[in-house]
């Protein structure tokens, strides 16, 4: 494999969720966003908010960006030239979504290559009407991700991803016979079980109903877990539905036709 510095960086990412006291500098949270905004886009649909509160923020990180879909300040752009938005609500989002997850991972890139660890936390938008209020969001303004960002308390190994031949096919999607499913899997819950990941993060989710539990840390691994939140979490989509609805967003309503020039 190609490797210069960049790559090199790239393949050593790790999510770090222990952090030194140390407040990175103004400097390096401003290096961060700004590297953050260099992102391709489609039309810059985000805001960045950050919070300094250490002692409450998640593995009392420095810093915790929470990255938001930002329509309000474009609708204001648009405003300003006589325009409102014809778009439904679902394209902005998805684009939203785009936007400002290539953000948020260039932010990541920039950090680490200063020196700062991070983690994301992806249920903000379950949250996302209590961050309203904490961070007096406009309508229209939705959190979609955290993440904590600060001088790693902790060096672990990078954690295992797929076989390439998993993820990348050429000219048609690949069949999907028993044994490259099997490697893959294998290749997941090994990778994890020689980092004891779940045992020390003491995260193995549990089984809900009648279902019986089989496993412990030495059995527990990436596979199992995936599926015991795919398997178990959110089966309906009312409660996301009702977070997007109270900040502004309805995912079903076709808009009037735009009042362009
Ligand atoms: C969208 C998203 C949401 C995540 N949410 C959480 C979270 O809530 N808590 C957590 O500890 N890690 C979270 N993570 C980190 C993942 O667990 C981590 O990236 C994954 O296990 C791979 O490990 P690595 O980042 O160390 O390579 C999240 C990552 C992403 C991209």
């Amino acid at each position: 494999m190609r490797a210069n510095r960049v790559v090199q960086t790239m393949l050593e990412h790790k999510s770090i969720r222990k952090y030194r006291a140390k407040a990175p500098s103004e400097e390096v949270v401003r290096t961060v966003v700004r590297a953050g905004q260099q992102a391709p886009f489609a039309s810059q649909m985000y805001s960045v908010l950050v919070s300094r509160k250490r002692t409450k923020n998640p593995f009392r990180a420095p810093l915790l960006f929470t990255i938001c879909i930002d329509s309000y300040k474009f609708e204001r752009i648009m405003a300003r030239r006589g325009w409102t938005m014809a778009t439904n609500d679902l394209t902005l989002l998805f684009f939203g979504i785009e936007d400002a997850s290539l953000m948020a991972e260039n932010m990541v890139i920039a950090g680490r290559s200063m020196g700062l660890g991070s983690c994301f936390l992806g249920f903000a938008m379950y949250d996302a009407d209590r961050i309203a209020k904490q961070y007096s969001l406009p309508q229209r303004v939705f959190p979609l991700v955290q993440l904590a960002m600060g001088y790693p308390a902790e060096d672990p190994p990078p954690r295992p991803r797929y076989p390439l031949e998993f993820v990348l096919f050429e000219g048609k999607y690949r069949e999907m016979d028993e044994e490259l499913v099997s490697k893959a899997m294998q290749q997941m819950d090994e990778g994890y079980l020689e980092q004891d990941y779940y045992r020390r993060l003491k995260a193995k989710i549990a089984l809900e109903g009648a279902l019986k539990e089989s496993f412990d840390y030495q059995t527990y691994s990436w596979t199992e877990h995936i599926c015991r939140k795919w398997g178990q979490w959110h089966p309906s989509p009312d409660e996301l539905i009702e977070q997007l609805r109270r900040r502004g967003f309805d995912i079903s309503k076709t808009k009037g036709r735009a009042q362009g020039r």
